[in-house]
């Protein structure tokens, strides 16, 4: 399953992620810039975010309310379907997923 990332300079960079694997682990795996999970996805650092392609966001599961209040204190400015990476699993429905790296 295929995941690609849209890095701040317009490049992307796409990787095979196995199921069950958060979005957080495929990126530190895979060196993605700016995506860096600090906290090993306990959910207390949001340096793991992304923006996921709006296409794609209704298949990424429910933003949960610690999520939701940590995406407001990201370094990176929040947008409408911003997510914390590491509270993201791969699945089958996510295969060929987008996201956005934010920052620059
Ligand atoms: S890795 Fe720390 S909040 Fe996601």
């Amino acid at each position: 399953m295929q995941v690609t990332w849209i890095l701040p300079d317009g490049t992307t960079r796409s990787a095979e992620v196995q199921p069950g694997r958060t979005l957080m682990e495929a990126a530190v795996a895979n060196g993605i810039p700016n995506v860096h999970g600090e906290c090993g996805g306990s959910l207390s650092c949001a340096t793991c975010h992304v923006v996921v392609d709006p296409e794609w966001i209704d298949r990424t599961g429910p933003l949960g309310d610690f999520e939701d209040a940590m995406l407001d204190a990201t370094e990176t400015a929040r947008a409408p379907t911003s997510r914390l990476s590491c509270q993201i699993e791969m699945s089958a429905d996510l295969d060929g997923l987008r996201l956005v790296v934010p920052g620059g």
